[in-house]
């Protein structure tokens, strides 16, 4: 007999879509001021090249993704300043201090950067801004023409599509040639691991758990240590499969639902961020009031809702001074797999529970 299991979060399971109506680069109308890579933090790390970033200054978000950023700055041999992130996810950027570059974080995919953005580039006309949309995948639309102030723009494709990996840089000031999609290693590991979570969803009492979670690791340390930078054979296909504007589309209703129906229950325990019109939220970001995330992610776990935390802090030896929320902070998913009943469970899962 089987039965369905609802798990909510973690990574996607295989599910090949109908053609699409548009395919990746005709639904965001890209010029090809863009560049597929195999990776997000590939296409950051060529960045980095491209604009001879070697040995020079940039300053960095003290709350971001550290498993990227910093072997890239160690790589490069950067010298960093950090600038605050404050607890809305806006940015304070020292009035006086100098960088070659200065790396802008999307944070969730949920506010809108273009004020600060354009307010660094007015009084720094030669700063390179990489504005890094990983966690918001669909700035990219009209060939990414909400950050025109940027010089780069980088995307990856993993967090929000079911995909074994792929990412963008885009610099609309110059044209690229289209590179060839290559054969890896860690297709057919992530084909698996997202088949067997899929069959173990439906409930193929023969498949453990563990099993595809260690196919996703394999697949992931794999893609990590890749040496070819190129976009993968899969993930190109993957990502020309998907129907972008119901995956816009249910992000934003999913968000939306959670917001209006937590915004009374939440103001004595964490709070919650407004979406920003039009924007495609990667998460529904939480932020504790107290600190007993651990407790509270184990609880969730063991309720099937598995939250995402942004950013762990893995072999991190500045002294700098985090935001007081980077140890409060969890990611509520509310991604394209889910409709209004699923959102109605996680309501009822996180008001039981925090
Ligand atoms: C903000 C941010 N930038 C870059 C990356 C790197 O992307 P990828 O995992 O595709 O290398 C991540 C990954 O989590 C991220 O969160």
């Amino acid at each position: 007999m089987k039965f369905d299991k609802k798990l909510y979060g973690g990574d996607f399971e295989y599910y090949a879509s109908s053609k699409p109506k548009l395919k990746f680069e005709d639904f965001f109308k890209l010029k090809n001021n863009h560049m597929f890579f195999s990776s997000g933090s590939n296409a950051l790390s060529f960045v980095f090249r491209n604009e001879k970033l070697k040995n020079k200054k940039i300053l960095i978000p003290n709350y971001c993704c550290w498993s990227t950023i910093l072997p890239i700055i160690k790589e490069n041999n950067c010298n960093i300043d950090f600038y605050k992130v404050n607890d809305d996810f806006s940015l304070e950027i020292p009035k006086k201090a100098y960088a070659d570059a200065i790396i802008i974080i999307n944070f969730f995919g949920i506010n809108d950067y273009n004020k600060i953005g354009l307010e660094i580039r007015k009084k720094n006309p030669d700063i390179c801004i990489i504005l890094d949309n990983v966690q918001a995948l669909f700035e990219l639309q009209n060939n990414g023409a909400n950050g025109k102030w940027a010089n780069w723009q980088i995307y990856s494709f993993r967090k929000f599509l079911a995909s074994p990996g792929g990412g963008l840089a885009l610099n609309i000031k110059k044209s690229f040639k289209l590179r060839k999609a290559v054969s890896t290693n860690y297709d057919n590991i992530w084909k698996k691991a997202s088949n067997l979570k899929k069959s173990f969803l439906e409930g193929e009492i023969k498949i453990k758990e563990e099993s595809y979670l260690k196919a996703f690791r394999n697949s992931s340390n794999l893609l990590r240590n890749n040496i070819k930078t190129n976009i993968s054979k899969l993930s190109f296909e993957q990502i020309n499969r998907q129907e972008l504007n119901i995956i816009s589309y249910r992000r934003k209703k999913n968000y939306k639902f959670l917001y209006k129906n937590l915004k009374k229950f939440s103001e004595k325990r964490f709070n919650l961020f407004e979406l920003k019109n039009k924007k495609t939220p990667l998460f529904f970001p939480i932020i504790l009031k107290n600190s007993y995330r651990e407790k509270c992610l184990n609880e969730l776990k063991l309720k099937n809702l598995f939250c995402a935390v942004h950013w762990p802090l893995i072999n991190f030896k500045f002294k700098i001074k985090l935001p007081k929320f980077n140890d409060n902070i969890i990611s509520i998913p509310i991604d394209q797999r889910y409709g209004e009943q699923d959102m109605l469970k996680i309501l009822k899962i996180l008001k039981e529970t925090l």
